[in-house]
This record gives structure tokens, C-alpha cells and sequence, in this order.
């Protein structure tokens, strides 16, 4: 169903590491998706673990871990996974599963640089982000900044719905500026250890 876009983010990543779609998926899932994650009443702060304590100095969402709770997460997850299949298929990467959360950025929310994966840490080897607002425009912040392995740069992401940000993990630092006003998303990564 989704070969087309399958294809488009292997090829992306294999040329350049990272791909951003904007509709990506059918129009109505973002929307199912969107109503899904304004509902849900059972977010925790995310924060960032230290040794003692979670700081949330880093970064300030709040998540909520997604299972096929509803057609809609099913009709989701059922992207990952047939996208799962076809990089393993294509590229030999050996994606065991996908997890993702959605996670809300309250105003003023953000997530500092950072990276999802570290090398050779073998567990998240490729990053998904799927954003869920409608109408967000430049004033209201909250972009994704991605830069490369050097640290420079390279693309700016407006978290509007249906658009589906896809990288190697280990390779593109990223952080989320202060969201000007509320801010969907579901974050998720293909893991190559035993779930
Ligand atoms: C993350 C992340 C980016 C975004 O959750 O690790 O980097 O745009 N999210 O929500
Ligand atoms: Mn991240």
C-alpha cells in the first residue's frame, strides 16, 4: 500500500541518511492520529535519565508509549512495520521491532541537541518522527533542526501534520526549539536488539 513511500526513504537513506516527507501517509491518519493524542490523558514526563534523578532541564515533552490501541495506531504501526520489512529486505539492516510514543510539547516546551543513538550501542539504528498539527507556521517555533555528524546545519523540519521525518539514528544530531504553542508528534525507532 505504502511501496511508493517504502522505496522513497530506503533510497534517501542510502544517498543522504535521512529523508523528510511531507504527506506522507493518507491525510486522514494524521488527523485520527492528531485527535488520538490531544485525548489521551496518560502522558509522563519524558526527561532525560542521569544517574540519580530525570532531568528535564534536556528536554521537556511528556510521552505516552503507543500500542495498537485503536484502528488508527494499528493503521500506523502497520506502516512501520511494512517499512521494517522492506529495509530489512533491501538494505540488510536487521530491524527487529519499532517502538514509538507520542509525545506532547507543551508552550515553551523543548529538546536540546542531541542524539537518539550512540555508535555501536546496537539498539535504535533508524529514527522516525511523525508530526500531527494542524496549520503550524514559522511564528509558532517548535522546529526540528537536524545537523550532521560535523555538527553543521543541514535542514529545518515544521511539525505539521503528515509530515514524516525518517534518519540513522547514530548520525544526525537533532534538537526541538521552544514550541510556541502546543505540539503533537510520535517518535520511533527501529531496534536491532531483542525486544
Ligand atoms: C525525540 C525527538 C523530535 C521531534 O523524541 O527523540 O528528537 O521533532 N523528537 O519531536
Ligand atoms: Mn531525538
Amino acid at each position: 500500500m505504502y511501496e511508493n513511500v517504502y522505496e522513497q526513504i530506503t533510497d534517501s537513506l542510502v544517498n543522504h541518511g535521512y529523508v523528510v516527507i511531507e504527506d506522507a501517509l493518507h491525510e486522514t491518519l494524521a488527523s485520527k492520529l492528531f485527535a488520538q493524542a490531544k485525548e489521551e490523558q496518560n502522558y509522563k514526563v519524558a526527561g532525560v535519565s542521569t544517574a540519580s534523578a530525570i532531568d528535564t532541564n534536556r528536554r521537556r515533552d511528556k510521552i505516552h508509549w503507543i500500542d495498537a490501541e485503536s484502528e488508527a495506531t494499528q493503521e500506523y504501526l502497520d506502516f512501520t512495520n511494512g517499512l521494517r520489512e522492506y529495509l530489512n529486505r533491501s538494505l540488510y539492516l536487521g530491524l527487529n521491532y519499532y517502538e514509538a510514543h507520542f509525545a506532547v510539547y507543551q508552550k515553551g516546551d523543548f529538546y536540546e541537541k542531541h542524539l537518539d543513538a550512540f555508535k555501536n550501542s546496537k539498539n535504535r539504528v533508524v529514527t522516525t518522527v511523525y508530526y500531527l498539527n494542524d496549520a503550524w507556521s514559522e511564528e509558532d517555533g517548535g522546529e526540528l533542526l537536524m545537523y550532521d555528524k560535523e555538527g553543521n546545519f543541514i535542514k529545518k523540519v515544521l511539525p505539521n501534520a503528515n509530515t514524516l521525518v525518517v534518519f540513522m539514528s547514530e548520525e544526525f544530531p537533532h534538537e526541538v526549539l521552544p514550541a510556541g504553542k502546543e505540539r503533537y508528534s510520535i517518535a520511533g525507532w527501529f531496534r536491532i536488539d531483542k525486544r
